[in-house]
């Protein structure tokens, strides 16, 4: 696809959108715009190339705009716009956010299908569900579903197994940033490359990317605010913690790990999927420059990657049959470590807005 085409989206988006089109109806003779009948028929156990999810993000904040408001991040490198999610119930409450990016890297395509996912189960049960609504009192969740659009756009039309983004360096000879390697942690010190041609090309300078410089410019803006930072990748079934750039560990490691490890025994009792939990420079590999580790440098408590099914089997090509599996039970880890997250902030038996924890971590900070 051509840069003009996400200029074109944000036209649409602009003119359907904010002129108030309804085009979530289903209503008999009315025009549709999606290449779906509407919003309920729409496959969350499938693949869906960038267009339908453009598309799939305004109609969720077109049909459930009490919730959910679409907002725009930045622009990506082929100039198209970069839109999260945030969901939110209004309210007096000072509220804090949590953090969920997927698609950082273009060929996990299991990870923006979890964020399409997580949406659905969040707007779906929020009435009903004791748990959801209980987050929702005092959390936002602001949800990316693909960070690296640019990248995922040329896995659906050329490469299936890119991973970067789609800058181009040395004149045009080579392209593409490792996304998790350009962010301001430790840059490009260990586990990344100088090099534009490998696969963990940091790039030119710590946030030389567009993508990377609109999620950092937004987290660092709310950073007081936020919780939890959760960005979602696959494969290898891991629950990973701060830090991949050194074995030493951050000042809550082992709240961390605790949390992680609830989160990871939730996630198996859905299917039985086995997943480890520890820092990535532990149980992974060395890495700089990771948006996990920077996030919790910038005083995030709770910062976590995720790397979703499977173990190798099928790696970044998981197939659709898996998708519903891998979503249902990530999202069982997820919920899991949002109960633990919320019950240390707000104590069920107290009104109390901080707990000794979090007064331990604003002193090692
Ligand atoms: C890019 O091309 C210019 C002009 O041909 C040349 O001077 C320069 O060295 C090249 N840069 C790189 C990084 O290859
Ligand atoms: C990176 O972080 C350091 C502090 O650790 C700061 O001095 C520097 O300005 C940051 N650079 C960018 C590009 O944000
Ligand atoms: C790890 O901790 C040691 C001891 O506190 C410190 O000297 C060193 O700079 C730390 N390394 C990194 C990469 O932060
Ligand atoms: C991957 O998971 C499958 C199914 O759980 C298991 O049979 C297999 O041994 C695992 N492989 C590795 C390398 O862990
Ligand atoms: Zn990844």
């Amino acid at each position: 696809m051509e840069p003009l085409l996400g200029t074109l989206y944000l036209l649409g988006w602009l003119v359907l959108g904010g002129l108030g089109y309804d085009s979530s109806s289903d209503q008999p003779g009315q025009e549709v715009v999606s290449p779906w009948r509407s919003l309920n028929t729409y496959s969350y156990d499938k693949y869906h190339p960038m267009g339908e999810i453009y598309e799939w993000m305004s109609q969720v904040s077109e049909k459930h705009a009490d919730l959910v408001t679409q907002h725009f991040l930045g622009m990506t490198y082929e100039t198209r716009p970069m839109y999260y999610l945030k969901i939110s119930q209004p309210s007096n409450n000072p509220k804090k956010i949590i953090w969920i990016d997927c698609g950082i890297h273009a060929r996990e395509w299991i990870a923006p299908a979890f964020c399409q996912w997580f949406v659905k189960e969040i707007v779906q049960n929020y009435k009903d569900n004791s748990r959801i609504s209980r987050f929702l009192r005092n959390l936002d969740f602001y949800v990316l579903p693909v960070l690296n659009i640019d990248g995922y756009i040329y896995t659906w039309t050329t490469d299936r197994l890119w991973r970067k983004s789609r800058s181009s360096h040395s004149n045009g000879t080579c392209f593409g940033v490792d996304l998790n390697r350009n962010f301001n942690a430790s840059w490009c010190s260990i586990g990344a490359s100088t090099n534009c041609q490998d696969l963990t090309f940091c790039g030119t300078e710590p946030v030389s990317e567009p993508e990377a410089k609109a999620v950092s410019s937004l987290i660092e803006s709310k950073k007081k605010d936020i919780l939890c930072f959760l960005t979602i990748h696959s494969y290898g079934q891991l629950i990973l913690t701060p830090y991949g750039y050194t074995k030493n560990k951050s000042s809550n490691h082992e709240e961390l790990i605790q949390v992680g490890q609830k989160a990871a025994n939730a996630l198996k009792a859905k299917h039985g999927t086995n997943y480890r939990v520890g820092s990535s420079a532990d149980i992974l590999y060395a890495v700089s420059g990771s948006s996990r580790d920077w996030a919790r440098d910038i005083g995030i408590p709770f910062s976590y990657t995720f790397e979703l099914r499977d173990n190798g089997t099928y790696g970044f090509i998981l197939p659709e049959s898996q998708i519903q599996p891998t979503c249902e039970e990530t999202m069982e880890g997820v919920l899991s470590l949002l109960d633990e997250v919320h019950t240390k902030n707000w104590p069920v038996n107290s009104a109390r807005r901080v707990s000794a924890t979090t007064a331990v971590w604003c002193m090692n900070l």
